[in-house]
């Protein structure tokens, strides 16, 4: 597995990390939420993204990573659903931060993201300040946003956060021209969310009313078939070396789709004539087609 440093950190990530998203679902059992953690250690993996809110998410990954701490880096989301406590504040911030720490089974986080708070809380700036009074006080090593376009703009450019966490994926590309290479270039960790657009190629209908639905619409309009690798590998492969990305968390509840993309990674990044056709299709379509929460 490649290893990238994040940021201006002393971390080493794995160039495919595991999104914790599902890992949270009814499901899977405690059982196989299990195996799934250990066959993401076997392949190499060492970052593992979750939040407060996927479910029974953090409460696996605090039952599995203890004895594997000092060998992950381990990433939450706060900043909503604390009872009591109006979403955003600096309570609500501060208690997550306590709840995952509690949950997670550990002394420190290393980077724990706002999750997807809108810009208008990010410029008040008491989520923020909540956030770096949790790393002056060592709970949280990174003070990190979770999000997308104008919000994730004035998080890069505050000079408050060491890390991000956005969508980048072949659907999903704003942020790569815009935003991320120059985050990545001044030392900012870059974490790549829903990096297989999730898996549009699945359906041969509209998935209409779930998750990925825009995305298919938007591979449907791109009309393109990959040319260098099967339908996984070319999105593990554009998202994983994507410029900026240290990491990018991919979604699942199947060990053999992490097979998969951990070999697609092995591969290394698409040849250039293939990265460009994926660009120019979605280049035609930059200005209507905003990032995907
Ligand atoms: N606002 C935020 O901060 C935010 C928002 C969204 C996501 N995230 C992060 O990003 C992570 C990933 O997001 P995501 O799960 O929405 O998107 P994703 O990684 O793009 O897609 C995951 C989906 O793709 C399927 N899949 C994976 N490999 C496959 C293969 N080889 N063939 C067919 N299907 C395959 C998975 O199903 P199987 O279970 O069948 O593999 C899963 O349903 C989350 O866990 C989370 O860590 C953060």
């Amino acid at each position: 597995m490649l290893h990238k440093t994040f940021g201006h950190t002393t971390f080493s990530v794995s160039a495919l990390g595991f999104g914790a998203g599902h890992l949270g679902d009814d499901v899977l059992t405690d059982q196989e939420a299990h195996d799934l953690l250990e066959r993401a250690l076997g392949l190499g993996i060492t970052f593992f993204d979750t939040a407060r809110s996927y479910g029974r998410s953090e409460q696996r990954l605090g039952a599995f990573l203890p004895p594997h701490r000092d060998d992950v880096v381990l990433s939450t989301k706060v900043g909503t659903g604390v009872p009591d406590q109006p979403d955003w504040s600096a309570a609500a911030v501060r208690l997550g931060v306590e709840e995952s720490l509690r949950t997670l089974r550990t002394d420190v986080i290393d980077v724990v993201f706002l999750h997807s708070c809108p810009l208008a809380i990010l410029e008040k700036g008491e989520a923020i300040d909540a956030l770096l009074a949790c790393v002056d006080a060592g709970k949280i090593r990174v003070a990190g946003y979770s999000g997308d376009n104008e919000a994730l703009a004035w998080a890069a450019a505050s000079n408050a956060f060491g890390a991000l966490q956005t969508s980048v994926n072949i659907a999903d590309q704003n942020s790569l021209h815009e935003i991320l290479p120059d985050a990545a270039h001044r030392g900012i960790g870059v974490v790549a969310k829903r990096p297989l657009a999730n898996a549009p190629w699945r359906y041969a209908e509209r998935p209409t009313g779930t998750y990925g639905e825009t995305y298919w619409d938007r591979i449907n309009q791109m009309g393109l078939e990959p040319q260098a690798d099967d339908w996984p590998g070319t999105a593990v492969r554009f998202s994983a070396f994507a410029p900026g990305v240290s990491t990018m968390v991919m979604g699942t509840s199947n060990a053999a789709h992490l097979e998969e993309a951990a070999a697609a990674v092995a591969r290394g990044p698409l040849p250039e004539t293939e990265l460009h056709r994926w660009e120019k299709a979605f280049t035609r379509h930059a200005q209507e087609w905003a990032g995907e929460d």
